[in-house]
């Protein structure tokens, strides 16, 4: 194919944008292969989702505020419909808030490891990314984080479940990291994979009361609801940050499709909560057998386990790969490995095996 234009061109672009890689998407697997790498729902989409989509009428634009959507999540978080906010997955909403509450000269805190986006989000607001490492034992190092913040910084992301540790937050960490950061910061409370979390001591945004006026929380339907393809997602937050943050949208960005499949979601709640309730059960399972196995393994609370491979990374994963199981590899850290169809179970398990036989866990 020959280019149709120049490879070279004058077009000046922002430098930090220059610098910034593409977003790095999980790898998909070849057909004799499990992916096992995008937190992604394994089952099959139910009936009820596709018959919902089916009635969006396409060549209209849809509702651009996803009325609906956001009274039924109203009604289920007892909340005022303008504290809702939907968009096109969370990460669209994570992009609109950080636009709204930053720009050149400030700064972001989120803790790392966490969700790769969030370095992108802040460099493209123009905003610094400061990273925070977490504690050996892989959950935030809250303490650092807070003594972070400094007259600069619009936001602090926390991430519980933590993608991709897959450690927590709990309710009293939560709210003793409130009472410490200013409340004219936002904080945003990313709980992506909340519905797998079920301890009772793990900060459950649906129960923090308290008013917070600097708190926005974060859901999806991509993850325990299975409509990752679909982008949707919710915030739940004060009306005066949501305006902001609608402010900074792309305007009817979240499909009619998506909205109907989020109400049938919503219509199917028990149904699809067996599903996310069988998901937790493997994933204990592929826990304990991990450590049965001798890992060390964080308790994981989302639907993903990680496995500190630290400068061994790339060799575990050429293990895991020719077992069949294709995860998340963050070279030099670890390997984030979803929990996946029940048949990828015990490959998974064999090729962890063949980690620890080949002694390459950290
Ligand atoms: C922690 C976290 N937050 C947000 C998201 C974004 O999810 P979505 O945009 O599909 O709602 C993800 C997806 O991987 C995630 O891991």
């Amino acid at each position: 194919m020959v280019s149709l234009f120049s490879r070279e061109s004058r077009v000046v672009v922002r430098p930090e944008i220059l610098n910034l890689p593409a977003y790095k998407q999980g790898r998909p697997a070849p057909a004799d292969a499990f992916k096992l790498s995008s937190n992604e729902n394994p089952f099959p989409t139910p009936a009820w989702v596709a018959e919902a989509m089916a009635e969006a009428q396409v060549s209209r634009y849809p509702e651009s505020t996803s009325r609906t959507v956001r009274e039924r999540i109203a009604a289920e978080w007892a909340c005022d419909v303008d504290e809702v906010i939907v968009g096109a997955g969370s990460v669209s909403i994570l992009y609109q808030l950080i636009q709204a509450v930053s720009g050149p000269g400030d700064n972001i805190v989120f803790a790392w490891r966490s969700f790769e986006a969030y370095p992108w989000i802040a460099t493209v607001a123009g905003a610094e990314g400061v990273r925070i490492p977490n504690l050996p034992d892989h959950r935030h190092d809250l303490d650092a984080m807070i003594a972070a913040v400094n007259d600069r910084t619009r936001a602090v992301l926390l991430c519980t479940p933590n993608n991709p540790t897959g450690a927590a937050i709990t309710t009293d960490e939560f709210h003793n990291a409130m009472a410490r950061i200013p409340d004219d910061v936002l904080v945003i409370l990313d709980e992506a994979y909340a519905e797998f979390s079920h301890e009772p001591d793990i900060v459950c945004g649906k129960k923090i009361t308290g008013g917070y006026s600097n708190l926005v929380m974060l859901r999806t339907f991509s993850k325990a609801y299975g409509l990752a393809g679909l982008r949707i997602g919710y915030g739940i937050g004060p009306a005066a940050i949501l305006q902001a943050a609608n402010s900074t949208a792309i305007p009817m960005v979240v499909t009619e499709q998506a909205q109907r499949a989020a109400l049938a979601v919503l219509d199917h709640k028990d149904d699809a909560m067996v599903r996310v309730m069988e998901l937790c059960a493997r994933r204990d399972r592929v826990w304990s057998d991990l450590v049965g196995q001798g890992w060390s393994v964080p308790r994981p609370h989302g639907n993903f386990v990680w496995l500190p491979t630290g400068t061994d990374t790339d060799k575990a994963a050429e293990i895991l790969e020719n077992g069949g199981i294709i995860a998340r590899v963050f070279p030099g850290d670890g390997i984030r490995v979803t929990i996946g169809e029940a048949d990828s179970v015990e490959p998974f398990l064999a090729a962890t095996a063949r980690i620890i036989a080949a002694d390459l866990q950290h």
